[in-house]
């Protein structure tokens, strides 16, 4: 590990790690109008939502690296008390890149950018067309956060209107690969939070799971099942009890396996053949045993079926 206290290193290199590291961050494309009436439009990647109960967001209009100054966002702000975030879609983000120019404050961003204003329901500044989720905002603070350059200006924003695209809709749910936004990472880089980036880890919610501890240490030691298996593991509400591993193992016995077919079982996902296989063709207590047992329980957690894995787990630990 690198250990690096800020107070020792440059702010540069301190602003490079919170970049590289605090990752991927949301992007708010936000819209304000300056005291005279100028359109600003700029993205802020040092933003997210804070509660629904008011909703909140907040972002940070910093103080420029170079000089330590503000950006125009922060006077806007100051001034007008309102803006506009949007959530950035893939298919708008160069766009969105042309407006972080450091255009001078007389120039109205959107007409540089070539991003659309539609007019705002509540608040003075416009909205842009082309962003799928836009939130109407009144300012409720600045929090200053230092008086150097790159010091943090945080603005936290109630949302007094939402306006999102019906198209991004799966029921009332927001689909992610239908609003298939972008986020910021360090350097140039920025990733796309659509296709196969895209996963779903099943909310614990007031489930109580019996917790890591609980598996066997031979499953433990695995070097089959993952880290992110065993914590699947772990959230088992009740461990299944030794009679219904018991009448798994009879209902295996049943089942007709062909002894060649392991890797065919595998690759069409039939964990129930690939265990059964497994007890009824290997010897007891064998290495082979364990591994094709274990290949069935990674298999049965990819498809969701956590009581088999269990059972199959604890029929395992049994034969270590
Ligand atoms: C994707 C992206 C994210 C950015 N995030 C921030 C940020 O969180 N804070 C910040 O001060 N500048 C950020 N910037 C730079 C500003 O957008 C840039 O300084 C902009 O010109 C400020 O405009 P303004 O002076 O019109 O407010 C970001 C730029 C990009 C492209």
């Amino acid at each position: 590990m690198r250990h690096i206290e800020p107070k020792n290193v440059e702010v540069r290199e301190v602003f490079s790690y919170l970049l590289g590291g605090v990752v991927p961050r949301p992007i708010a494309l936000v819209s304000t109008l300056s005291a005279d009436g100028i359109r600003n439009l700029s993205p802020f990647s040092f933003f997210n939502a804070f509660g629904a109960n008011p909703p909140m967001v907040a972002f940070a209009p910093s103080r420029r690296g170079r000089d330590g100054t503000n950006k125009d966002t922060y006077h806007n702000l100051l001034a007008t008390k309102e803006c506009v975030v949007q959530m950035v879609s893939y298919d708008m983000v160069e766009q969105v890149s042309l407006a972080s120019t450091e255009y001078d404050v007389s120039i109205d961003e959107f007409t540089k950018s070539g991003l659309t204003p539609i007019a705002s329901d509540i608040v003075g500044p416009p909205r842009v067309a082309e962003s799928l989720f836009q939130m109407e905002c009144k300012m409720q603070q600045m929090i200053e956060l230092g008086d150097g350059p790159s010091s943090g200006n945080l603005a936290i924003c109630e949302v007094v209107k939402f306006h999102i695209a019906e198209r991004i809709f799966d029921g009332n749910q927001i689909d992610p690969q239908k609003i298939d936004l972008v986020a910021r990472m360090g350097a140039d880089f920025y990733c796309r939070a659509s296709g196969e980036a895209v996963f779903e880890v099943e909310k614990p919610g007031l489930k109580i799971g019996v917790g890591y501890d609980q598996i066997p240490d031979v499953i433990k030691e695995s070097k089959i099942l993952s880290a992110n298996n065993l914590g699947q593991l772990g959230g088992i509400e009740t461990i299944p009890a030794e009679n219904e591993v018991e009448s798994l193992k009879k209902e295996l016995m049943q089942i007709e396996v062909d002894d060649s077919k392991f890797e065919e079982y595998l690759s069409s996902a039939d964990y129930k053949k690939m265990l059964a296989l497994a007890i009824n063709s290997c010897g007891e207590n064998s290495d082979e045993l364990g591994n094709k047992i274990e290949q069935s329980v990674k298999v049965a957690l990819a498809e969701k079926d956590l009581n088999f894995a269990w059972k199959a787990l604890l029929i395992r630990a049994d034969n270590s």
